[in-house]
């Protein structure tokens, strides 16, 4: 199967622990590339949108406040079936329910501060990655 791409974050309860390049690392042993990276401060525009298709959620402001408190790094990963890849390597939303050696069972603190997101799906991840990269921005 050829290459595809997905869409990452790791947020601000990581950036925080300093533990940014233990995330890479296990998106890299897993088979993913990184082809595209950078620090930001999202901005609360920034994050309101790219969450909009939560909005109704009750936990929408939270998870704004949340990924507006301190730098996240945004990334396009490169990697057979890229999006099922990396949601498998992350684990479960709600780290209580994340597989051992999942990013999220080894690193998250809560179901909010689960330490990265992926795309859901390649449509969502073409989305993503154009939300926060112009195409010479990745090389891969
Ligand atoms: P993410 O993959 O970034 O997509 C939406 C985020 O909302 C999710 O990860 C969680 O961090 C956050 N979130 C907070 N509370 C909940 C909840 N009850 N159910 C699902 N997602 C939640």
């Amino acid at each position: 199967m050829a290459a595809t791409r997905t869409f990452s974050i790791i947020k601000p309860d990581a950036t925080r622990r300093n533990i940014t390049g233990k995330i890479i690392s296990k998106l890299e042993e897993g088979g993913l590339r990184v082809v595209a990276q950078k620090r930001i401060q999202m901005t609360e525009d920034q994050a309101k949108q790219f969450y909009a298709v939560h909005k109704e959620r009750p936990f929408y402001g939270d998870l704004v406040s949340f990924m507006t408190s301190g730098p996240v790094v945004v990334q396009v990963l490169e990697g057979e079936d890229a999006v099922a890849r990396n949601r498998e390597i992350m684990g479960a939303t709600n780290p209580a329910d994340a597989a051992d050696g999942t990013i999220r069972k080894e690193f998250a603190e809560s179901i909010e501060a689960n330490s990265v997101h992926g795309s859901d799906a390649a449509e969502t991840a073409k989305e993503e990655i154009a939300f926060f990269f112009t195409e010479d921005e990745i090389v891969g």
